[in-house]
């Protein structure tokens, strides 16, 4: 039985101060163990929220990780020294990175395996933008996302990994998929990965990401194939992230 897993994804948002009392307020709220919990804190904060969530079961990520291991790559930050502040989950291949910052599938595929190399688990970020969608693309458009990981780490390597399937249409825009919407997706990638190894698909988390809130969060949780979230806007006030981890 897989266990379920909400994550948080800060982006760039908050400052020093804003994002320790965050973390805290997690902390005092987490409540029954009921899913595997974590945060993907901006890079600068990885130290001392790393601290702060030192021996809790809130989980300590990171929204990338570089696609090299070291060298002259100015603005980058290695797995290697994820590894050093105890970062458990690397995001990559956001839309974010993938809209703005020119990440492409196989640097997506790069980083995906540096992450693991360090024994950081890659929380691979897939999904489609609406025209994707209308064009009826979006089964393509999440196989080739998919394959470009496939060809350079290999099937095996998804059991140590978490896909997130993110709609692009659904993020930071209050247009939740539906219920019925996200399980499809969620299921396509499931038998992608079950057709190359049933184990795999049966062991990795499929969280859905895009407008989750504390509102619809219990639907989408309740489909077969959705094993949490990566919340956006709704993990920076704690009482809603707690709520979202409080509905799988
Ligand atoms: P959102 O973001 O919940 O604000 O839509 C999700 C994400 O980008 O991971």
């Amino acid at each position: 039985m897989r266990r379920s897993l909400v994550l948080g994804n800060w982006k760039m948002n908050g400052t020093r101060a804003s994002a320790e009392t965050l973390a805290k307020g997690i902390i005092a709220g987490l409540g029954d163990d009921v899913a595997e919990i974590g945060i993907c804190v901006p890079y600068v904060y990885l130290p001392e929220i790393g601290q702060i969530v030192k021996n809790t079961r809130l989980a300590l990520g990171a929204q990338n990780v570089a696609d090299k291991p070291s060298g002259a790559y100015t603005g980058e930050i290695s797995a290697g020294m994820l590894k050093e502040f105890a970062c458990h989950y690397a995001l990559v291949g956001h839309s974010e990175r993938r809209t703005y910052y020119g990440d492409t599938d196989q640097s997506v595929a790069a980083r995906f395996c540096q992450a693991q190399e360090q024994g950081i688990t890659p929380v691979l970020c897939i999904g489609e933008t609406l025209e994707q969608r209308q064009q009826e693309q979006t089964f393509d458009v999440i196989t080739a996302q998919l394959d470009a990981v496939v060809e350079l780490a290999g099937i095996a390597a998804f059991s140590k990994s978490v896909i997130a399937y993110e709609p692009v249409w659904a993020i930071g825009t209050g247009l939740t998929a539906t219920d019925e919407q996200a399980q499809e997706a969620h299921q396509f990638i499931r038998n992608y990965l079950a057709a190359k190894d049933q184990a795999v698909a049966e062991k990795i988390q499929i969280l859905y990401g895009g407008s989750a809130k504390p509102d619809n969060a219990k639907g989408l949780f309740a489909m077969p194939d959705i094993d949490g979230g990566l919340i956006g806007g709704a993990s920076l006030d704690a009482e809603s992230f707690l709520k979202i981890y409080h509905s799988v």
